[in-house]
Parts: C-alpha cells; structure tokens; sequence
C-alpha cells in the first residue's frame, strides 16, 4: 500500500482535503494513538479496502471525509457526558457545510463517523460505514496497535494489569466485529502480532505482580496510618 501517493492524490482530486487536513490536526493533535497519524493511517486503510472491493456503487467521497473526519472529537470525550462518535459527528456536521457537501451525502458521512465505534452500539449500515470502521479497527492491532496501547496506557497512567484486561476484554474480540472478509483476514494476522507482545508482557511481570498488589497495600496503609497520626495529634 502507498499511503504517501494515496493521500497525495485525494488532495489534488478534493478540494476540501487540505482544509480538513489542518482542522484534524488542530483538533485531535499529533499523537500516534487518536491524532493525525490515526486519522491518515484510517484513510490509508479505508482507500486499500476501496480498491480491494472494487464496487461500482460506494461513494468514495464518503469513505475519505468519514475516515478523516471519524475521530475529530475524540479529546472531548473526557470532558463531555457524550460518545467521541457522537462528538465527532456533531462537529463533523458545520466542516461538511463549509466545504460545501451535498446534504444527502453529509447525512452518509454523519452515519459512518456515528457508526465506527463498536463501543457506541452502532452497527454499519451503508458499505462505506463498514469500510470505516473496518480501517479504523485494523489500526488498533498489529505492531501499531501495540504502540498505541502502550501511548494510551502511559497518557491515561494505566498499569499493565488494566492494559492486559484492556486488550482481553476489548482488542481480541476486533476481528469478529470486522464487516469485510479481507479487514478480518489482516485483523487475523495483526492480532497475532499483539497477542505475541501481551503474552510475552504477562509472562514477564507475572513473577513480580504479587509483590507490587503488596507494596501498593503496605504504602496505602503507612500513609492512611501516618495521616491519622497527624491529624489526631
Ligand atoms: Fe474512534
Ligand atoms: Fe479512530
């Protein structure tokens, strides 16, 4: 796949693609896991899956304004009582206005951004949904998905124990949610890639996983100790 010729080409065919561009990195910043590079990688994926499919019928406007658009709001979601889909979409709505996107396809790019996250219930109803959230599910595996599991967890403070559950509870089950035939074969291979690092990961810190549940126990209970202490003397 070249993702440099690709992405060159949708900003000479679009018009829009440079202003969008600059509005994704403003937003979403420049970390690998949920900024600008996420967002290019997903239009890199969703463009392979394009010319893989090869149907006549998808709009392929839609798929590069959803894959770009798809995460806009995610560095809100901490701040609001909302989904990042939802918030996505809600700022996704005025861009698509101001580049001057039909109403009926700004509806079709609004369903695909609401309809990538797994998470939110949504499923894909349009093939251009699938595609998107097929493009961006394929990013959380791999080697890239290691990487991103690890910035994440360091951002967010995690410990392994909650990265390990993360990538139980969450990233193996990525394949099966897969839409396309070809996303769940490369799912296939990219999650036995992150499997490897996990249970690699897990056999190393199992022998000192005990011991640091404890040391956490016997520093709480010095502090909670200590402080009585203080305030009753
Ligand atoms: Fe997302
Ligand atoms: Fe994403």
């Amino acid at each position: 796949m070249d993702c440099s010729s690709m992405f060159e080409d949708i900003c000479i065919r679009y018009s829009w693609c440079k202003k969008i561009v600059a509005y994704v990195l403003m937003m979403q910043g420049m970390d690998e896991s949920h900024g600008l590079p996420h967002t290019i990688r997903v239009l890199c994926n969703s463009l392979y899956l394009v010319k893989r499919l090869q149907d006549v019928n998808m709009d392929e406007e839609v798929v590069i304004l959803a894959s770009l658009l798809h995460d806009i709001g995610r560095g809100f979601e901490d701040y609001l009582n909302l989904h990042h889909a939802e918030i996505s979409a809600i700022l996704a709505k005025p861009i698509l206005e101001e580049v001057g996107i039909s109403r009926d396809k700004q509806k079709h790019v609004i369903d695909a951004i609401l309809e990538h996250s797994f998470s939110i219930g949504g499923k894909p109803s349009s093939m251009e949904s699938c595609i998107v959230s097929d493009a961006d599910k394929l990013d959380a595996l791999g080697a890239i998905g290691v990487y991103r599991l690890i910035e994440t967890s360091a951002m967010r403070s995690r410990v392994v124990a909650d990265t390990l559950a993360h990538v139980w509870e969450k990233l193996v089950k990525l394949p099966d949610l897969m839409c396309l035939d070809v996303s769940r074969q490369e799912a296939h291979r990219r999650l036995k890639v992150l499997k490897e690092f996990i249970d690699m990961l897990r056999s190393e810190i199992l022998p000192y996983e005990d011991a640091i549940a404890k040391s956490f126990t016997i520093a709480f209970d010095f502090l909670e100790k200590e402080r009585k202490r203080l305030t009753h003397s």
